[in-house]
Formats: C-alpha cells, sequence, structure tokens
C-alpha cells in the first residue's frame, strides 16, 4: 500500500495519504504527494487536483518522531510540496474529514481551496510541543484570517470546528462527505477558469495592522505563557507576517521554528505527548480484556467533587445520577451544577444549547433506587474510610451486579475499601482532580482484587470523559499525594529556617508551577491540610512542622478566612507581617537559627524529594513507569509542562544532585527522606529511568 494513493475520479486526480493510524506527513508521504502532484501537473487529462486522507482522517500533522529526532529532514520536506502546489497550474482542493492538524493543515492551506466535514478539526497545535508551525502556517494562517485570529488560535494550539474555520476564512467549504464536496469545487474551478487562490500571495488581511494589537496580545499572553519559549515565537512569526516582505516573513518563521525544535522545552513537551499514550499501556492487559460499555453512571454525594464528576458524565453524553442522602444537599449540589454551567455559558466556552443538553443527562436522587441502572458507580462522599465503607456496603447491595463500584478518595486504602462489599474485583479508585469537569487527569488506583475487566474500563472511561488517565498502585497517597506529602512539607521547613512565604511561592512559580505551595495550601483550605496531616502516622524519626497547626490555631486557614500564609484582598495574596512573626516565633521555638536561603536551595529541597520518592513509586510498582509518574504531575499538580514531569526534569538536572540532597537532608528529616535505591543505582551508573 502506498503512502499516498494517485487515482483518477473523471478529469480530477485524487491524492490519499494513507500512513496510519493518523496520516502524519512522514518521508514517504511527502515523496507520494510530490510526485502524485508532478504526475497530476503533468497528465493532460487532468484538470485540478483533490488531496484526501484515508481512514476518514485528513493528517494529524508532521510525524513527531521525526521531528524529536533533532535531525535533517530529508528531502522532500512539507514546504517543497507546498512549492509544487502553489507553483502549479491545476486548482488544488483539501477534503478534509477528521483533523487536519499541524503539518497537515499546513499541507491544506497550501492548497488554493478548502472543503471540510462539519465535524472536522483543524488547527495548528504545534506550540503544545514546544514548537512553532514551520512550514508557513504562521504565514498563510494569519493571510487567510487576519493576525488576530491566528494569535488566539496559534498560540493556544486550538483545534477549530469546521465551522469556526470557515468563519475564519480558513476553510471554503463544508460538505458532507467532504471528498464529494472537493470534487464538486474542483470541477467547477477548472471549468470556470476560476483564478486559483494562494494564501501566501494574500495581503489584504495583514495590511496596516496596528503595532499596538501585538502589543495588547503580549500583554494578555503574559501570565499564561511566562517562561515558555514557542508562544512568544509565534507571536513574533504573525507580526513577522505583518510587517516583513513575504520571503523574509517565511524565512524568520522558520528560523522561530530551528530555534523552538531544537530547545529544551520542546524536548520536554514531545516526552509529555508520548508519556501521555504511554501510560493507556498497562503491561499484561491483553486485548482479550474488553472494556465494560458505560452507558449510565451514577455519582454518590454531590459536594465540590461529586457535583464535577457528575459534570464530567455529563459532557461526554453519558446520563448520570447523583445521590444525596438530604434533599437540601442535593439541591446545592444540583445548583452549583447550574451556575457552572451558566458561568461557561457566560464566558462563551459553552453554547447554551450543549450546556441544556448536558443538565438534561444529569438527575438528582435522595435515595439509591437509580442505582440499578448504573454501569460505574463514583463514591464521592467525606474522606473518611469508616464512612466510605458503609457506602460501599449499600452500594454492593443497591447497585446491578455487572457495576462497577468506584471511589474517589485520594489517600485511602482501596483494599479496604473493597473488603465490605462482595465483589473486590469490581471495586476500584477513580481518583479525579478539583474541579473534577477541568482537571484532566484521571487517577485509576488498582486495589488487589480489582480486576483486568475493571482496569480496561475505567482506563477507556477515561478516554470518553476525555481525561489522561494513569493507573497507580494501592499505598497512602497513591502517585501524586504520597510525593506530594514531602514537596509540601519541605516548604514548612524552609520557612522554619528562614524562608518567607512569598520567597518559595516566587521560586516555585518562576520554576513555572501555576501556584507556589503555599499560595496553594490557602487556596485548598489549611484547615484540610491539618486534618489530612493528622490522619497520618508519620514515623517517630520524622522532622515535622508546627506552622499548619499554629495557622489554624489563629484561624488562618488560608483565602476562605481572608487569611492564611497570606493576607487576602478578594483573590489578591498579600504578604502579612503577622504571618511572618508567627514563622519566627516558631523558628525561636524549635531552636533554629534562621538564615537567607538562596532560590537554588529552595527550588532543590521542594523538587528533589519529589523525584525521590517518584522513584520510591516506580520501584514499588505503584507506578507503571517513571513517565506515568510525569504525566500524573503536568496534568493534576500544576508541574509544568514544559519541564517534562519531575522524573523528566529529576534527569536533566542530574539523578547525583538529587541523591546528593536526600543524603543531606535524611539525618535530620528521618528514615523515609533517605535516597530511594532505584535512584542511587541510577545515579551511580548515570543512566535513566527506561535505560
Ligand atoms: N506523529 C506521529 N505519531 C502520532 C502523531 C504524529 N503527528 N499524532 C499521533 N500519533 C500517534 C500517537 O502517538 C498514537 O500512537 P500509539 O497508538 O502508538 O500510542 C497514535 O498516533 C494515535 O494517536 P492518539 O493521540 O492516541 O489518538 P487520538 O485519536 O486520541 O488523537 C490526534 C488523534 C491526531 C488528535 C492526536 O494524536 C494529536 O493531537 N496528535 C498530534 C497532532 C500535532 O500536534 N501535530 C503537530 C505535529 S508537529
Amino acid at each position: 500500500m502506498p503512502a499516498v494513493n494517485y487515482r483518477l475520479e473523471g478529469e480530477v486526480a485524487v491524492l490519499t495519504i494513507a500512513n496510519p493510524p493518523v496520516n502524519a506527513l512522514s518521508l514517504a508521504v511527502r515523496e507520494g504527494l510530490l510526485q502524485g502532484l508532478q504526475r497530476a501537473e503533468q497528465e493532460r487529462a487532468v484538470r485540478a487536483v483533490v488531496v484526501t486522507g484515508a481512514d476518514g482522517t485528513f493528517a494529524a500533522g508532521a510525524d513527531i518522531n521525526e521531528v524529536a529526532s533533532g535531525l535533517v529532514l530529508q528531502s522532500p520536506i512539507t514546504r517543497e510540496v507546498q512549492a509544487q502546489m502553489e507553483a502549479g497550474t491545476k486548482p488544488i482542493v483539501a477534503a478534509i474529514e477528521g483533523v487536519a492538524l499541524g503539518g497537515g493543515f499546513e499541507l491544506a492551506l497550501a492548497c488554493h481551496f478548502r472543503v471540510a466535514a462539519a465535524s472536522a478539526r483543524v488547527g495548528l497545535p504545534e506550540v503544545k510541543l514546544g514548537l512553532i508551525p514551520g512550514a508557513g502556517g504562521t504565514q498563510r494562517f494569519t493571510r487567510l484570517a487576519g493576525p488576530q485570529a491566528a494569535l488566539e488560535a496559534i498560540t493556544s494550539g486550538a483545534h477549530l470546528p469546521a465551522a469556526r474555520a470557515l468563519e475564519l476564512g480558513l476553510v471554503d467549504e463544508l460538505a458532507e462527505p467532504p471528498l464529494a464536496g472537493a470534487l464538486a469545487l474542483a470541477r467547477r474551478a477548472a471549468a470556470e477558469g476560476r483564478p486559483l487562490r494562494i494564501a501566501s500571495d494574500l495581503s489584504e488581511r495583514i495590511r496596516d495592522v496596528s503595532p499596538e494589537l501585538f502589543a495588547a496580545f503580549r500583554r494578555r499572553l503574559e501570565p499564561k505563557a511566562r517562561g515558555q519559549l514557542a508562544p512568544w515565537r509565534i507571536v513574533d512569526s504573525i507580526e513577522a507576517a505583518c510587517t516583513l516582505p513575504k520571503e523574509a516573513a517565511f524565512a524568520r518563521e522558520r528560523e522561530y521554528f530551528i530555534e523552538c525544535r531544537d530547545s529544551p522545552q520542546r524536548q520536554a513537551l514531545v516526552h509529555v505527548f508520548f508519556a501521555e499514550r504511554e501510560a493507556r499501556k498497562i503491561p499484561g492487559l491483553g486485548a482479550q480484556v474488553s472494556a465494560l460499555p458505560i452507558r449510565r453512571a451514577a455519582v454518590i454525594g454531590a459536594g465540590t467533587m461529586g457535583a464535577g464528576i457528575a459534570m464530567t458524565f455529563a459532557n461526554a453524553g453519558i446520563p448520570v445520577s447523583v445521590l444525596e442522602l438530604s434533599g437540601e444537599a442535593l439541591e446545592r449540589g444540583l445548583s452549583l451544577v447550574r451556575s457552572n454551567y451558566d458561568g461557561s455559558v457566560a464566558r462563551g466556552s459553552l453554547t447554551r444549547e450543549r450546556a441544556e443538553r448536558a443538565l438534561a443527562l444529569i438527575q438528582g436522587w435522595t435515595g439509591y433506587q437509580a442505582l440499578g441502572t448504573a454501569d460505574i458507580v463514583i463514591e464521592a462522599v467525606f474522606e473518611d474510610l469508616k464512612v466510605k465503607q458503609q457506602v460501599f456496603a449499600r452500594l454492593d447491595q443497591e447497585a446491578a451486579p455487572h457495576a462497577i463500584l468506584a471511589t474517589n478518595t485520594s489517600t485511602l486504602d482501596i483494599d479496604a475499601i473493597a473488603a465490605s462489599t462482595s465483589r473486590p474485583e469490581r471495586v476500584v479508585g477513580t481518583h479525579f482532580f478539583s474541579p473534577a469537569n477541568v482537571m484532566r487527569l484521571l487517577e485509576n488506583v488498582r486495589g488487589k482484587h480489582t480486576s483486568p475487566q475493571t482496569i480496561a474500563t475505567v482506563m477507556a472511561l477515561a478516554r470518553t470523559l476525555g481525561k489522561i488517565a494513569v493507573l497507580a498502585g494501592n499505598c497512602d497517597g497513591f502517585i501524586g499525594n504520597r510525593m506530594l506529602m514531602f514537596y509540601g512539607a519541605q516548604a514548612e521547613f524552609l520557612l522554619e529556617e528562614g524562608a518567607t512565604p512569598e520567597q518559595i511561592d516566587r521560586v516555585m512559580e518562576g520554576f513555572g508551577f501555576a501556584m507556589g505551595p503555599l499560595a496553594v495550601r490557602d487556596l485548598a483550605g489549611n484547615d484540610v491540610g491539618l486534618a489530612i496531616r493528622k490522619g497520618r502516622r508519620l514515623p517517630p524519626d520524622e522532622r515535622w512542622s508546627p506552622i499548619l497547626e499554629r495557622l489554624v490555631g489563629e484561624g488562618r486557614l488560608g483565602q476562605k478566612a481572608g487569611k492564611g500564609f497570606y493576607r487576602y484582598e478578594g483573590r489578591t495574596r498579600i504578604p502579612d507581617a503577622e504571618v511572618l512573626a508567627l514563622i519566627e516565633g516558631v523558628s525561636r521555638d524549635l531552636g533554629i537559627q534562621r538564615r537567607q536561603i538562596p532560590d537554588e536551595e529552595i527550588l532543590d529541597r521542594l523538587l528533589h524529594p519529589l523525584v525521590n520518592e517518584g522513584a520510591r513509586v516506580v520501584e514499588e510498582g505503584i507506578a507503571i513507569r517513571a513517565s506515568d509518574v510525569d504525566v500524573v504531575y503536568v496534568n493534576g499538580y500544576g508541574f509544568p509542562a514544559y519541564k517534562g514531569g519531575p522524573m523528566y526534569w529529576g534527569r536533566q538536572a542530574g539523578l547525583a544532585r538529587v541523591v546528593q540532597t536526600m543524603r543531606r537532608l535524611a539525618p535530620t528529616h528521618g528514615a523515609r527522606w533517605r535516597p530511594a535505591p532505584l535512584l542511587e543505582r541510577l545515579a551511580a551508573s548515570g543512566k535513566g529511568w527506561n535505560d
């Protein structure tokens, strides 16, 4: 099977890209396209060309493996194919089904016309891989749709629905099937001798663009793209399209592309891309294990978490029952759901119609009678083992025999919960992150008895719900929260030793976390943090800090109380001398001489323990692979994706340095802070996680 199939439909040559699974533009595809275009140009019987993709998709872009190799691509490169298109004398129409992304969309943009299915999505998502489009994408998009639309779409990497692309002038027609529409358009264009529309020659949308447009956009981008390279280079490149002659602007895009391609951020983001896909693969779960279809779900508890989980199902089109004990609590939960949807509609991120459709799928109940029809029941009640065990015993009686019983616990023992049922093989953890309808991570947790089918079902469910799933083993805190204990504790130790909350948060936000650890504590509630800590039995040799307890004692519960590690005016945090006095008091009581702490020490002492505990998690088999830990941290804990996740970052920073930090900490912090054996072995051998 050739990578590009050439066939004639009357007078139209149809070039079909066939490179499973996503028709990426590999060398064979580029060669096939170039040869097909040349042949069509030469054959006298051919009057027009249609370019399309096999198996319901146009093309998902450059072959990421090829780009990631960092090697100079072998000729013909995509730009040579595009040059052939633009030099041709016959109309070329792209027929877009499925997705046209990245290089795939750049290819379509170099065609003279584009016809798409209404369900198709197009876009330039390179930014998500730390790249900028390198085959004229920023240039042609800007010339077709104008700089404002280009800035928004390309810096966010958005997948645009076909209707929006039509509105923006990126697509000329919608048609079902698009191939038929494209053939018709190709024939019309040839018959009418319609002028060929070359996007790179259009200039109307790029004339007289005010420099203020770029200045304003850069100001808006700052909070989102701080520390990153690619988004800024995209803006520069779009600005070049509007200010430089065509050739110079295209050359500028190319320079920026190479700069991004060769950057550590690009490497880290490509690591995350493949890590997210690898995380779906569960060793030992053969193809013969099929997931249970989930047609209907139930959620127990309509608190913030339960409401968010219910919305997640409804958004994916799955009917969901929400159960609460009292009508009042139920009503509170349902009104939370409604106000969340209203907010999305008001912000313009959801249409009223879609919100209503989702709302209609959510049904509230104050009894267990709704359970019998659910294929999965997700418990999201108070985080207390006894309470959960009672709930599970009841669920076991009320739910259909085939139903999976899942718990949203973030730390508790899955086996202990499963033991209160007669179906431990159908009990599993599904740890959603708050807000559940927004956060992309789903940490699935398998207990001792969880069956392969149950695991396959919750892994597949994650995809249906638009989540990224990682499978974790059962231990206190699973992957994410287990590691977080060390990160969080270290922030408080550093306060005792001389740092201030604003210094710690500044350093971590400078590293790329959306929020520093103390700001996060204030957001989650210091009383909540304290309760979790008290619920844990720490080993007697473990260092612990009384700061949290004292803050709570003084009513400094966090944002909700207007004061915590900071003082709050609305959501704005303001350093507070009272907190500093409290912290200094703790240092005094503990006999700690406060000192100036260098920023670098803060970074090392927060991140190295994260890597160290990550290594234990991998060694114990709690995580299947190191890259799963990265997926958890990037998608659930705000670790900057462009740094690749803690394990990837640790490897780049040097595992030997991590070992050194842990050796320094262990004598005063306790045995749990010793270097993980796996880490010591790798550091000694100079190997990485997968070597
Ligand atoms: N190059 C190479 N491989 C790619 C690829 C690309 N551009 N896009 C996807 N793949 C691979 C995936 O790694 C995966 O491989 P696996 O099955 O061995 O794990 C397979 O194709 C299917 O992709 P997946 O993401 O699992 O399927 P999906 O249906 O959820 O999503 C896409 C399909 C196209 C939307 C998604 O893969 C995507 O966004 N791809 C990247 C697009 C992009 O950034 N293009 C610009 C590249 S510079």
